[in-house]
């Protein structure tokens, strides 16, 4: 009997004990969470048909998010709602134009601060996959080449012509070693590299991807690389030693294949699943139905592959950073970046986002996820209070002496900024003439100009409209050509031709124009806080034609974001608080612009607008964006 009780208390000992160990294990972290904290052994390894990372099998459930596009204190909020969404890798490219805005000057600071950006994705668990480019594609202006690369006239981007390699050592010198504190092998969150993007589809220079691979390896980049392709460059664009993947929307099964056939026994990843599209002026928001997208985000990791969303979260082109696309029509990208991303612009989430979270949730290691992050408050703030208007003629001494020239010179190679050119804005070429008639771009104007007489606008030029007439009058008259940069191409052979401004002759009555006095106005900062130094005038005073226009926006309390609605404003660039939020234009699709809140303060908030053709009635912010009549991505 005695020992009957013994032998019962030592079974529920031993019970006890073995429950006490099961529940000590689970709360280990899972072997796959991409807990920075593990003991590391091994990187990312692509040497089977699947993933191994740390030795154990991993998949790649990836996001992208570009932090150029997404203010800094937004960033923590974003990768909080990927986490939650069950993405354990982060992928980002690196903007080149941002980070060396003139030759050796680099800026890594602020929203620019790619280490900073790391150290929070590592901290939050995400693990990075980076894109340093040097060319990004990405809808950015020139695919993120600096445009100083184009004063040389004998320039070939993405190529091993010297002036292109010595300049993408020199900046990778500066890039490469802050990034590369944060690969796997250091203790940070980069599982892997890749290099240069889709170079396939361009594929001009045999020996230029093999450039690219080695200044990373010999910058001690030591992760696994990757190339990245779509259809039309897959064949071309891979590596010897370095993991192909592919980009689409539509699961394409011949990629896959394609992929086994010149890597066998290796895993296959979608490096970009387009989650969305972009949009550009004068077409529509695209869109991309929910339940297609979850059908091929199914497909993909039903066969065992990795994917990255493409986008995740796109955010904005904020200033003059878009791209722009050129085959049969020149069609620059337009400010957001929304992509009809599973979170939206403003961080928002979508059907998509927890659509994939359900799904993430069944392949992602980590469970549960952690709970959905709380939304962003979103606000309309009324009415902007319209006060002032300052026409642009009036500040033309602000943007410093202008260059003097017989003919024309293109924006990147006028005299200004220390010997780098100008690279975004407008650009004014003024010149006299005599008497009127036809004046002609010989497609020389790059991208759209407004031409005024003695300041009277006398008619826009473009791609597709090259004339305009200039009223006869027996006078000498100044005439003034308006050049904007619309955006520089940042995909397809166009991508070679992308200087901007006045690029050759343009004529009066057959003749080439010649004593040009050319301005450069790139509106950057110091000019926008310079043109608050003047004499500003009453509203009723300003004409039509290129003006800036005035306002206050007043916020009660704590700032939260808010969209600025552009309705009946033609077309132009908004400041808030001396920062460029990027272009509008009546056109469409776009009718609003975002304005992330910790841009704005308590209080009164200084809202600036150049306008070139006419103001609108009213101005007011709304807290719903309008992003125009949608299509579906064809
Ligand atoms: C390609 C590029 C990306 C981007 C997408 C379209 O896949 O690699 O940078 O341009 O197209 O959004």
């Amino acid at each position: 009997m005695r020992r009957d009780l013994q032998r019962r208390r030592m079974i529920i000992l031993i019970l006890l004990f073995i429950a006490a160990f099961l529940l000590y294990r689970l709360s280990l972290p899972s072997p796959q969470k991409p807990s920075v904290m593990l003991p590391r052994k091994s990187g990312l390894l692509a040497e089977d048909s699947h993933f191994l990372l740390n030795g154990i099998p991993y998949r790649i459930l990836g996001g992208s998010m570009h932090y150029f596009r997404v203010p800094v204190p937004f960033w923590r909020d974003r990768m909080r709602k990927m986490k939650a969404c069950g993405i354990n890798t982060l992928t980002t490219y690196v903007p080149w134009n941002l980070h060396e805005p003139r030759k050796g000057k680099f800026d890594f600071s602020k929203d620019l601060d790619i280490s900073e950006f790391l150290s929070i994705a590592g901290e939050m668990g995400l693990w990075v996959i980076l894109r340093p480019g040097p060319y990004i594609c990405a809808e950015w202006d020139l695919g993120g080449l600096p445009s100083w690369l184009l004063r040389d006239k004998d320039m070939k981007l993405r190529t091993t012509y010297k002036g292109f390699t010595e300049a993408t050592e020199a900046y990778f010198d500066e890039l490469i070693p802050r990034v590369a504190k944060y690969q796997y092998s250091n203790g940070g969150p980069i599982i892997a590299v890749q290099v240069e993007n889709e170079y396939g589809s361009y594929a001009k220079d045999t020996n230029y991807m093999e450039f690219i691979k080695n200044a990373l390896v010999e910058r001690d980049i030591v992760e696994l690389l990757l190339t990245s392709d779509n259809k039309d460059g897959i064949n071309s664009g891979h590596l010897e030693g370095v993991l192909a993947t592919v980009n689409f929307q539509k699961f394409e099964p011949a990629l896959f294949s394609y992929l086994s056939s010149i890597q066998s026994k290796k895993p296959v990843m979608v490096m970009e699943f387009w989650t969305g599209w972009f949009d550009y002026w004068g077409g529509k928001h695209h869109i991309f139905d929910v339940d297609e997208m979850m059908s091929t985000v199914s497909e993909v990791l039903n066969r065992g592959a990795s994917i990255n969303l493409y986008m995740f979260h796109g955010g904005t082109n904020f200033g003059f950073m878009n791209g722009a696309l050129h085959f049969h029509e020149y069609l620059p990208d337009i400010t957001s970046y929304d992509y009809d991303a599973p979170l939206t612009e403003a961080g928002d989430y979508t059907s998509k986002y927890f659509k994939l979270r359900e799904l993430f949730g069944v392949y992602n290691a980590e469970k549960p996820l952690p709970p959905v992050p709380s939304l962003t408050l979103k606000a309309s703030y009324g009415a902007v209070d319209l006060k002032r208007c300052l026409p642009l003629w009036e500040v033309l001494h602000l943007a410093g002496e202008p260059f003097k020239s017989a003919e024309p010179i293109n924006m990147e190679n006028l005299p200004v900024n220390d010997g780098n050119g100008q690279s975004y804005g407008y650009t004014l070429y003024e010149t006299t003439i005599y008497g009127g008639g036809k004046f002609h771009t010989k497609g020389n104007v790059r991208d759209r100009a407004q031409v005024f007489a003695n300041s009277q606008s006398v008619g826009t030029v473009d791609y597709k409209k090259e004339e305009v007439h200039i009223p006869e009058v027996p006078a000498f008259r100044k005439l003034a050509i308006l050049v904007e940069n619309c955006g520089r191409v940042n995909y397809g052979p166009k991508i070679d031709n992308q200087r901007k401004g006045l690029v050759g002759d343009v004529y009066l009555r057959g003749k080439p124009l010649r004593n040009f006095k050319t301005y450069s106005l790139e509106m950057n900062s110091t000019f926008m806080s310079s043109i608050n130094e003047v004499h500003w005038s009453d509203l009723s005073e300003c004409k039509t034609g290129p003006t800036f226009y005035q306002g206050a926006l007043n916020v009660e309390g704590s700032p939260t974001d808010t969209f600025l609605r552009m309705k009946s404003w033609k077309k132009g660039v908004v400041f808030v608080n001396g920062k460029n939020l990027g272009r509008y234009w009546d056109i469409g699709p776009q009718e609003t612009l975002f304005i992330p809140g910790p841009w704005l303060w308590p209080g009164v908030n200084e809202i600036t607008i150049f306008e070139e053709y006419e103001a609108g009635q009213t101005l007011f912010t709304v807290d719903t964006p309008i992003l125009g009549k949608t299509q579906y991505v064809e």
